[in-house]
């Protein structure tokens, strides 16, 4: 039996689990119906966008007003699908001179994020990316720098720290539940894409893919990193995938990234294409932990994902059992970033997600990188308001 995640399964799911989100944000939001709603227009209509355009729709602040790919098809079949009623456009020029936009949310191959969240900002729209927001940090840099010059807004997914899991151990953290913190890992992977080869094309790979929820994960609960070791791996040289038939596997498909959060803490992640987990994009029934937070009073355990949080074990005690807490969603899902940023435009508030610790966390998956070739701890250059909350 193949283990490995079919588009179709895919599609399947993020159906019914759209439909979900929209019954849930409606009720949420329909006291507060306002006149005025943020204009989006999406980039990249491939298997994300089936999470994308149903959470987006569910918001009363937020219109979808475009769809674009470059398989143009793909734009008209999900605006068909969903019943969006947006234009449609095979490139993000016609898109940017067509129907006018407040925020383009961009859903494409990894390795095109840097260059259309450019383009975007250039022509003086909000940015949110999916991971990673470019390809190296210097242009992810330069992406916030000229969003602050042109009074623009940007963010990078993930939205872990959207999670009441996380306001949990976040909180459990501050307050010194947990006593001298020493050590924390995190891991997530699964069989690998079978869709696109861009997952396994340079730019690609699993740390920016998977590696990078934990890594926002741990450096939020933790710190930023202020040095990076690491050792990445090509276990399948080849793989076969739906868009382009057998190719090379050029990006890490095997990641272990040592952070160095000073005063001692030390985490690690680990994360690949070549881990077996039944659970893999359906994770929502995972009873075992994914992260783990050691200091000298007490752990913490996070059951299910970060990304599809299920509750936290807490253990502080040498006398009672540990305890299962936090188990309530809160209607957090992995996918409500970009909703959650452009409501907070129109509403002028500030998201929890920060643009800085998107770029961090970048910054770590290019050290982890640079460590591993050169067999060198590197040091971090960039940091981000700590803690969050
Ligand atoms: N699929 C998932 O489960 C998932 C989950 C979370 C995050 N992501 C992230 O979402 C992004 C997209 O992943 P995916 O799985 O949807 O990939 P996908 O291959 O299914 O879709 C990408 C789409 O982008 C289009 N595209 C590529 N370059 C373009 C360009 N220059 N202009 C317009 N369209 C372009 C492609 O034609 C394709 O339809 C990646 O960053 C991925 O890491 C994916």
């Amino acid at each position: 039996m193949n283990n490995n995640i079919s588009r179709k399964q895919f599609l399947q799911y993020t159906a019914s689990a759209g439909a979900a989100a929209l019954l849930s944000s409606l009720e949420g939001f329909a006291a507060e119906a306002r006149q005025q709603k943020l204009r989006v227009a999406i980039i990249g209509c491939g298997s994300v966008s089936n999470r994308y355009i149903p959470h987006l729709q569910s918001s009363l602040f937020i219109e979808i007003v475009s769809l674009c790919d470059i398989k143009p098809e793909r734009a008209e079949a999900q605006n068909k699908q969903y019943n969006v009623g947006a234009k449609t456009y095979p490139h993000i020029d016609a898109m940017l001179k067509g129907a006018p936009f407040d925020m383009m949310v961009t859903l494409t191959d990894m390795q095109e994020h840097g260059r259309l969240n450019k383009q975007a900002l250039l022509a003086g729209r909000h940015v949110w990316s999916e991971k990673p927001m470019a390809n190296t940090y210097a242009e992810g840099k330069a992406l916030l720098d000229l969003a602050k010059q042109k009074k623009l807004r940007i963010w990078g997914a993930p939205a872990v720290v959207n999670s009441p899991q996380f306001a949990f151990m976040n909180k459990c953290i501050q307050e010194g539940k947990l006593g001298k913190l020493a050590s924390a890992h995190g891991q997530y992977g699964h069989t690998g894409p079978t869709w696109s080869a861009f997952f396994y094309e340079k730019g690609g790979g699993s740390m920016p893919d998977l590696g990078v929820y934990n890594m926002a994960t741990l450096t939020a609960l933790l710190g930023p990193a202020k040095s990076v070791m690491a050792m990445l791996s090509i276990v399948k040289p080849e793989r076969t995938v739906d868009d382009k038939g057998t190719v090379k596997v050029e990006a890490e498909d095997n990641a272990h990234i040592l952070m160095d959060h000073g005063n001692g803490v030390i985490s690690h992640v680990m994360c690949g294409f070549n881990f077996f987990d039944p659970h893999g994009h359906e994770a929502g029934n995972q009873s075992l932990h994914s992260i783990q937070i050691f200091g000298d009073k007490g752990n913490m355990r996070l059951i299910g994902y970060d990304w599809e949080t299920n509750g936290v074990i807490l253990d502080d005690s040498w006398d009672q059992a540990p305890k299962l807490l936090s188990t309530d969603k809160g209607g957090y899902v992995w996918q409500e970033g970009a909703t959650k940023v452009g409501e907070s435009l129109i509403n002028k508030t500030e998201p929890v997600i920060n643009v800085e610790h998107a770029l961090h966390v970048l910054e770590v998956i290019e050290a982890a990188r640079k460590s591993s070739a050169t067999g060198m701890k590197v040091a971090m250059k960039s940091g981000f308001k700590w803690p969050l909350m």
